[in-house]
């Protein structure tokens, strides 16, 4: 029994394709996507923008990488985060909790926490660069952190105006202080950690820097 030649020829060829795609569907087919833009929708509720910024801040934000949240026990590095909502409202006496959270973001020079060393990043600059609606849904989470949520997407601050919504300080907007801004900001009083909040100097009529053009990263 004589099996021709080609046909021998075909077999192996056929064997072999067979053997190298059993072997190809056993790599992990994993695809390389670009780095993920967290999509935010124009419309989510508040409690919505509380988990997306619960999830950038455990994520892309990197807040956590530094900051804790329910250590008790120092020393401290950085501010633990548990109740800040309630301490955000009376750090910089003028600013609102929104107001204080959204410089501490955008300007975390500005103020710094007594007891505290300089040392956090500009958050919608690169390398960490959140956009607008994402520190927005930032500042909803950080607001359940010892108070309760109040902002939406429409929310305006001194760094960023949504479309079409009313400038800060406009009627039906919580006012905003002329500027509460000092060149220089609040010395780094290196007070006891405790002590009551650095009274800040007095206003000087520096504008807030315009927020940063979207798509900015
Ligand atoms: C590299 C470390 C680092 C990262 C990353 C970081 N922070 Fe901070 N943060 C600090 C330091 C240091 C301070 C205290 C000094 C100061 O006031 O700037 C601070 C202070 C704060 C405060 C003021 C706390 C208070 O008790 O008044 C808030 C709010 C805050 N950070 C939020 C954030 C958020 C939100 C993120 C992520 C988007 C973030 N931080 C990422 C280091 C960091």
């Amino acid at each position: 029994m004589t099996v021709p030649h080609t046909a021998r020829v075909g077999l192996l060829v056929l064997a072999a394709t067979f053997f190298y795609t059993y072997v190809g569907q056993m790599v992990p087919q994993k695809e390389v996507l670009p780095p993920q833009e967290t999509l935010i929708r124009a419309d989510l509720t508040t409690d919505e923008m509380v988990k997306v910024g619960q999830e950038i801040m455990n994520g892309k934000g990197l807040c956590f990488t530094c900051h804790t949240l329910g250590k008790t026990e120092g020393p401290f590095r950085f501010p633990d985060m548990s109740g800040v909502d309630a301490r955000a409202k009376t750090r910089v006496p003028g600013l609102s909790d929104v107001e204080y959270f959204a410089q501490s973001i955008y300007e975390p020079e500005k103020f710094i926490v007594p007891g505290f060393n300089p040392g956090m990043p500009v958050i919608n600059k690169p390398p960490i660069g959140l956009t607008d609606q994402e520190i927005l849904c930032v500042i909803a989470y950080l607001q359940t952190l010892g108070g309760t949520p109040t902002v939406t997407l429409q929310t305006s601050h001194q760094y960023y105006t949504p479309p079409g919504a009313a400038p800060p300080g406009a009627p039906g907007e919580a006012p905003v202080p002329a500027a509460a801004s000092a060149p220089g900001a609040a010395p780094a009083a290196p007070a006891a950690a405790g002590a009551p909040p650095t009274a800040p100097a007095t206003p000087a009529a520096a504008p807030a820097p315009a927020a940063p053009a979207k798509g900015t990263r």
